[in-house]
């Protein structure tokens, strides 16, 4: 029998987590061969509910899932783990940005990162989700230097996911016949999404979308998606941030066939960003890695988006410089 591969989700007790672990069960990131063990990670007084959603996850009686674990002590939760869905982490309300949970959310990503370095499996991949996330994923990585930095990454996939979904809308397509579209930089309102390159049916999207709209409209929309989720659900995303979750990963081991999408990786210092901030860049991946679509010339208007999400990425980090150390 193929070995069992363990799969960690933190903040298994919380409303993504109660979407993303039924998808994980189903065999959606290694695919329908790959028996998997589920770690559950929790802090202490969740890990009651966290004991509820183990039950209803046996209940479910898939039959990939050989073991469930539940633990409030990352050294466990992470010990022996391939894969790692870092979720726990306090969400933002009406008015906040995900930038102001920087204090209270920093500080449990470096105690993760650390057990991440010293127990995970050789093969380990990071997915970051709790929010800020690119910066988040910067603090784990930091924390685990004997980790490759690039198996750290943060979430970009549901900003592009919105992206395709709204071009679909507007434009009369499938989502899925969109290519070449990217979100550049920060999981945050000041996020880019770049149409430039994007394509159709053979068309570029730039000739298809107003221009105005495409300004003063699109990319609005979905730098802002999450805080109209929150205004209209009361509630910030989980359900659309758990598929996306699933999709980043799926991709990062199965590969993209060369299609383009939205991932923040460790910036090598590709198109004006600074080295080593975990920018959202347009990439592909191939053999159980991300790669930067290469030699793409960018507009003044798409150098100053970058760059204003370059900045930001920079103030964060310059936040959170103890956390670093
Ligand atoms: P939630 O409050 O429903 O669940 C979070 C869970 O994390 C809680 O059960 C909490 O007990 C647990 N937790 C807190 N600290 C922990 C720790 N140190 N270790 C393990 N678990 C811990 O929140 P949610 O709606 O599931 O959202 C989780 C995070 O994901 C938030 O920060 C949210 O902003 C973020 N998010 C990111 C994206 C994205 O695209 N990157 C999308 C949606 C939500
Ligand atoms: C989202 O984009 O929906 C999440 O990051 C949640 C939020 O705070 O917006």
């Amino acid at each position: 029998m193929t070995d069992v591969k363990k799969i960690a989700v933190t903040g298994a007790a919380g409303q993504i987590a109660y979407s993303l672990l039924w998808r994980i069960a189903n065999g959606d990131v290694y695919g329908p061969d790959q028996p998997i063990k589920l770690s559950l990670l929790e802090i202490t007084p969740a890990l009651g509910a966290t004991e509820g959603v183990a039950m209803e996850l046996l209940d479910s009686a898939f039959p990939l899932v050989k073991d469930i674990e539940i633990s409030d002590d990352a050294t466990k939760a992470f010990d022996g783990a391939s894969a790692a869905f870092l979720v726990g982490a306090k969400p933002r309300g009406k008015g906040e940005e995900r930038s102001d949970l920087l204090a209270a959310n920093g500080k449990i990503f470096g105690p993760q990162g650390k057990a991440i370095n010293d127990h995970a499996a050789d093969d380990i991949r990071v997915l970051v989700v709790g929010n800020p996330a690119n910066t988040n994923a910067l603090i784990a990585q930091h924390a685990a230097p004997d980790v490759p930095a690039d198996r750290f990454n943060a979430m970009m996939r549901l900003d592009h996911n919105r992206a395709l979904s709204q071009l679909a809308t507007k434009l009369g397509y499938g989502s899925d016949e969109f290519e070449k579209m990217v979100v550049w930089g920060n999981h945050s309102a000041t996020q880019f999404p770049d149409i430039a390159f994007a394509e159709v049916d053979g068309k570029k999207v730039a000739d298809l979308l107003d221009h105005d709209f495409y300004i003063n409209e699109f990319i609005p929309r979905i730098a802002k998606r999450g805080a109209e989720i929150i205004e209209v659900r009361g509630k910030s995303s989980a359900a659309s941030a758990a598929s996306s979750a699933i999709d980043h990963m799926r991709d990062w081991i199965a590969g993209t066939n060369g299609s383009w999408r939205s991932a923040a990786i460790p910036s090598k210092g590709e198109y004006g960003t600074d080295e080593g901030l975990i920018f959202g860049l347009p990439c592909v991946a191939e053999g159980g890695e991300w790669k930067v679509v290469e030699g793409l010339e960018l507009s003044d208007f798409q150098k100053e988006r970058i760059a204003a999400n370059n900045k930001e990425l920079n103030e964060e980090r310059d936040a959170v410089a103890d956390l670093l150390k």
